[in-house]
C-alpha cells in the first residue's frame, strides 16, 4: 500500500525553469555583465550552486555566491509571483491526495528559498507537506538515492510505501534506487529515456490523474497506470506478421496484486492465433491456479481501443465476477472503461461453476 507521495518540485509540480533563467540574467546584469539564456543551458537540473557560479566561471567573474542566490531569488520572486505557474492539474491533485490523507513531502535540488517561493507562487500551503528536503539538506545529489531515503525516514514510513513523481532521469534513478515506486512525468525528457531508467510508469503530468478521496482509490489509480505500463510494453512483444495488429493485455490477480502479461500470438493457420487477454490470463493460471481477476487492461492501437473478442470475454467470465473493471486504453492514452457484464452480459457459466459468481 502506497501512503506517502514525494513530488521533485520543477518539471513536476511548477514549471520555473523560463522565470529562473530571466532572473539569473537579470542579476548578472545588476553587477554588470551581460550573460545569455544559452549560457545556463548547460546547468540546468546541477542545483542552484552551478546555475549561477558555472556562469560565473564562464565569465570569470568571482561570486559570493550565497548571495549572489539570494539576489537572484528576491528577482526570481517578483517576476513569477501572480503567475499561472502551476503544472495544469497540479492544484486539484494535491487537494485530492491532501483530503485523501495522503503523506506528502516535496524533495528537491533546488535551494530552500526557491522552494518556498515556488509553493507560495501555486498557493499551497506548506503544512500539506509533512517534509520539505532541499539540496542543501544532502552531501550526494539525484541519482543518488539520498534525498528519497531522508525524505521517507523524515515521515516515518518505508521507502517501498512511497510514490515518487519524477521529471528528470537523474531523480528517477534516485527513487528507485531507494526502493521507492517510481511515476515519470515528460516534461523534459522522453517517454523511453524515463522508461529506460527505471520509471514504472509514464505520465504526461498529475492531470493525467482522475480525482480520488481516498488512500485505497489513490492505490487503485496507481495500480491501474501500472497495468497500463506493462500492457503498453508487452504489446510491443505480439507476433503479428498476418494482422500487424498488436495487442497488449495486463490481468491484475486480486488474490496476489501480480500483474499477469499476454500478447497475441498469430499462426500460419490462422485460427491457431491466441489474443493477448487469453495469453495473460494463461500465465495467470500457471502461476496461480485457480484465480480471481480485479482487474483488466487491453491497449491497442484502434480508436476507440478495442475490446476483447468474446472468445476472451467467455474465458474472463471463468475467473472475473460481473463488476470486474475492464479498462481499454489506445497507444496515446487515450481509455475507456467497462464493468465486465457490460461486456459479456450472459455468459455461460457449467452449473457446477456458478457458484463462483454468486
Ligand atoms: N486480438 C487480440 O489479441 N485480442 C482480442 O480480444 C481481439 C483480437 C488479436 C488477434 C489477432 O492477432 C489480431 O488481434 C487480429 O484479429
Amino acid at each position: 500500500m502506497i501512503k506517502a507521495i514525494l513530488f521533485d518540485m520543477d518539471g513536476v509540480l511548477i514549471d520555473s525553469e523560463e522565470y529562473i533563467s530571466e532572473a539569473a540574467i537579470a542579476y548578472f546584469a545588476s553587477i554588470g555583465v551581460t550573460v545569455k539564456a544559452e549560457d545556463f543551458i548547460p546547468f540546468v537540473g546541477a542545483g542552484e550552486d552551478r546555475y549561477i557560479g558555472g556562469v560565473a566561471e564562464k565569465y570569470g567573474i568571482k561570486l559570493d555566491i550565497e548571495q549572489a542566490k539570494l539576489d537572484t531569488y528576491d528577482i526570481y520572486e517578483q517576476l513569477i509571483m501572480g503567475k499561472e505557474s502551476a503544472l495544469v492539474g497540479v492544484v486539484r491533485f494535491l487537494t485530492n491526495a491532501h483530503e485523501a490523507g495522503m503523506l506528502m513531502a516535496v524533495a528537491t535540488s533546488a535551494d530552500r528559498r526557491k522552494m518556498e517561493i515556488n509553493l507560495e507562487v501555486m498557493g499551497l500551503d506548506p503544512k500539506w507537506f509533512k517534509v520539505l528536503v532541499n539540496g542543501k539538506d544532502l552531501e550526494r545529489k539525484k541519482p543518488f538515492p539520498d534525498i528519497y531515503i531522508k525524505a521517507a525516514n523524515d515521515m516515518g514510513v518505508e521507502n517501498g510505501e512511497c510514490i515518487v513523481f519524477e521529471d528528470a532521469t537523474n531523480g528517477v534513478q534516485a527513487a528507485k534506487a531507494a526502493g521507492s515506486l517510481c511515476g515519470g512525468i515528460t516534461t523534459s525528457f522522453s517517454e523511453e529515456q524515463l522508461r529506460a531508467v527505471g520509471a514504472d510508469f509514464i505520465i504526461g503530468g498529475l492531470d493525467d490523474f482522475e480525482d480520488f478521496s481516498s488512500i485505497s482509490e489513490f492505490n487503485r489509480l496507481l495500480l491501474r497506470f501500472k497495468a497500463r505500463e506493462i500492457a503498453s510494453q508487452v504489446r510491443l512483444n505480439a507476433y503479428t506478421p498476418y494482422s500487424h495488429f498488436q495487442v497488449g493485455a495486463a490481468v491484475v490477480s486480486a488474490s496476489t496484486g501480480s500483474v499477469y502479461r499476454g500478447c497475441n500470438v498469430e499462426n500460419s493457420s490462422y485460427g491457431a492465433t491466441i489474443c493477448a487477454e487469453r495469453g495473460a490470463m494463461m500465465e495467470a493460471v500457471a502461476s496461480e491456479g485457480d484465480f480471481r481477476i480485479d482487474m483488466v487492461v487491453v491497449v491497442s492501437d484502434d480508436d476507440p481501443p478495442a475490446p476483447p473478442c468474446a472468445l476472451c470475454l467467455q474465458v474472463m467470465a471463468e475467473f472475473a465476477k460481473s463488476d470486474t473493471e475492464v479498462f481499454l486504453y489506445d497507444t496515446e492514452g487515450k481509455g475507456r472503461q467497462f464493468r465486465f457484464d457490460e461486456l459479456l452480459p450472459h455468459p455461460f457459466i457449467f452449473p457446477t461453476q456458478r457458484h463462483r459468481h454468486s
